[in-house]
């Protein structure tokens, strides 16, 4: 409760009451409901189907069209930024049919919808060590993410053979060739230096970070850059995710007070 009344609260109390409640009316108006970047775990797509007694690959397939959805949602709501966990480096332990049905998807995804991205001005780029995918996928993103790379709009973030474990590691190489080089000291390396030597440099810092279909674990995603988002867990299972689950998840974020360490 933000407000409370009675002897025991001093004014210092009162006014700090009003000060966040006013910034919560204000980060409930503004684009993204404050929110610069959203994350999501996209989670369920197996359950989905077996809910309904349908192969996995439908549950796929509808997940997919809940990734156009959630697209054209954040795009509308002002978010500067959208991360996808579209598949992760750990992946392909999965059936091999499977991974080939979820690169076919991706694949037949970035190209119907490309002209989309265009014409609404989203950015698209990919975090993650994705140019060890097929030749085809890897020349088609390049491709995208060069059209794409001068728009101003949301941009969106799809992490493809992405693990945080191994984006660090690929960062702490970067970091120790410059110094192996002489470009940077090491006792001056800051988390600074490290934000830009990770997949995510050019995005804004990770505010929220949603997972569906009710596990509550982050599996290997934006370990470093989820140091101070806010974690939103909800039992939607990803197919059915759509724009008032995105708002919703907005809306919690706003209701919430975010420290950064202080108090
Ligand atoms: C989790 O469901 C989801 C994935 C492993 C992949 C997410 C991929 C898509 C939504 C489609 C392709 C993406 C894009 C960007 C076009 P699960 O299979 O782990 O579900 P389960 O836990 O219920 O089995």
């Amino acid at each position: 409760m933000i407000f409370r009344s009675g002897p025991k609260h001093s004014k210092a109390v009162e006014a700090k009451a009003v000060e966040e409640a006013a910034h919560h009316l204000h980060a409930v108006g503004a684009p993204g409901h404050g929110v610069r970047h959203a994350a999501i775990i996209m989670d369920g797509n197996g359950r989905w189907a077996a809910k309904r007694g349908v192969p996995r690959f439908v549950g796929h397939k509808q997940g997919v069209e809940a990734v156009r959805t959630t697209v054209r949602a954040a795009r509308d709501l002002g978010l500067e930024a959208l991360t996808l966990y579209a598949f992760s480096s750990e992946n392909w332990k999965r059936p091999e049919d499977e991974v080939t049905d979820l690169m076919g998807l991706l694949r037949h995804f970035i190209r119907s919808d490309v002209e989309e991205f265009v014409a609404n001005n989203v950015r698209l780029k990919i975090i993650g060590n994705y140019r060890v995918l097929a030749p085809d996928l890897v020349d088609m993103i390049e491709d995208v993410a060069r059209r794409t790379a001068h728009n101003t709009g949301t941009t969106l973030a799809i992490a493809l053979n992405y693990g945080a474990q191994d984006e660090m590691v690929r960062a702490a190489r970067a970091l120790a060739r410059s110094a192996a080089s002489g470009d940077i000291d090491p006792d001056s390396i800051e988390t600074a230096h490290i934000d830009a030597a990770l997949d995510t440099a050019d995005l804004p810092p990770l505010d929220l970070l949603i997972r569906t279909s009710g596990e509550q674990r982050l599996s290997n995603f934006l370990l470093w850059q989820a140091a101070y988002a806010e974690l939103y867990f909800t039992d939607i299972l990803w197919p059915d995710f759509d724009g008032a689950a995105l708002k919703a998840a907005l809306d919690a974020f706003a209701a919430r007070e975010r420290r950064f360490g202080g108090r």
